[in-house]
């Protein structure tokens, strides 16, 4: 059966649809085999694998995008590949090489063609690498074995309200990763450790949470899973922090903000800063920019505000659609980060 047909794609969740297939390859006596492909969507692992136990696991999320002309593009799937990298040397499980990572993402692609969301349907094909140690063993240490899987899954926006503005919500009784943890590599622990959080700003009404460091509780470091960024006086402002993903679209969106005649500012954010902001909002590949129309600090009751009429910013709109329209190909590629396929 065609899956694709049964898509509203003007309307899709951003959430798991089953697509044909995806594409593995193990990790076994010192080298990668194969790339494999799959019409499975389970895979058998030792239940002792080090994934399981101590979390040795790592992901990545990146996106396809049809363009008016029909064809497909990959935006900036170097970088992913780059910090597939690093999230395996922070937790010691053997790397995934970049041309594999290519080989992968463009055969499931490929693969499942009919599910890339068509040009000007808001929706885009989310590819998810997942790569994790499957050796069986009960001593924590690094397995000797991993499987890395690609699956891909057509997607509309993270926040149900798209490019409308969301409320985070902000308090100090939790931590989504330790100064120097593994806040830095997309590692699934991060994610266990922010459910609990996620699930408080969800019951009361919020989008999601606006995580403050750990250690000082001081400064801004990101909102749930996507990067912080602040704009005022003509400068997109956003934290450096040892515990914050680097974001891909963050670093598009500051090369993108100096393109608009913005400056730029990586740094420490206190949250003293936050009510000087004239636009702030949370960006990633799954939430794109989801401008922030209100803050509420639950420990103080305070309120920061940043919307009129519930509209986002102009330069959030601005930054927004260029780099949509860079990943669709409707505008030039001036930085060289759209591949097509
Ligand atoms: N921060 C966290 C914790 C994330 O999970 C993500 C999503 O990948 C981001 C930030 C945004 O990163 P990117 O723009 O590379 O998707
Ligand atoms: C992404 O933006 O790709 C993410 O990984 C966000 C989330 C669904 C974990």
């Amino acid at each position: 059966m065609d899956n694709s047909l049964d898509f509203d794609w003007g309307n899709i969740p951003f959430g798991y649809s089953k697509t044909d297939f995806n594409v593995r390859c193990y990790f076994k006596d010192g080298k990668w085999g194969d790339l494999e492909m799959s019409s499975s969507e389970e895979v058998s692992i030792h239940m002792a694998s080090t994934a399981l136990h101590y979390g040795q696991q790592a992901f990545e999320g990146l996106k396809a995008y049809k363009g008016k002309d029909g064809k497909i593009r990959l935006f900036r799937w170097q970088e992913n590949a780059k910090r597939l990298q690093d999230s395996a040397d922070g937790i010691l499980m053997e790397k995934v090489p970049v041309k594999l990572f290519e080989n992968a993402i463009k055969k499931v692609i490929d693969l499942n063609q009919k599910y890339v969301p068509p040009y000007g349907s808001g929706a885009s094909l989310y590819i998810r690498p997942v790569l994790f140690g499957i050796g069986g063993q009960v001593g924590v240490r690094p397995s000797t074995d991993y499987l890395f899987v690609v699956f891909v899954t057509p997607v509309g926006p993270y926040f149900k309200t798209g490019f409308k503005p969301v409320d985070m919500y902000l308090g100090r009784a939790f931590d989504r990763a330790a100064p120097q943890g593994t806040g830095h590599i997309k590692v699934g622990g991060n994610y266990a450790s922010s459910l609990v959080a996620m699930k408080e700003a969800h019951d009361n009404g919020f989008a999601n949470v606006l995580f403050l460091d750990s250690k000082e509780k001081k400064y801004i470091d990101e909102c749930g899973p996507a990067n912080f960024f602040g704009i005022k006086n003509k400068t997109y402002i956003t934290p450096k922090s040892n515990s914050i993903l680097p974001s891909i679209t963050n670093k598009s969106l500051m090369q993108l903000a100096e393109h608009i005649g913005l400056k730029v500012e990586r740094r420490e954010v206190p949250l003293t800063e936050l009510e000087t902001f004239e636009e702030v909002g949370a960006c990633g590949t799954a939430a794109v920019i989801t401008p922030i129309g209100r803050v509420i600090d639950k420990d103080t009751g305070k309120e920061y505000v940043f919307t009129k009429d519930n509209q986002p910013g102009k330069y959030s709109t601005q930054l927004y659609e260029l780099l949509y329209a860079i990943q669709t190909g409707d505008a030039e590629d001036v930085f060289n980060w759209v591949e097509i396929l």
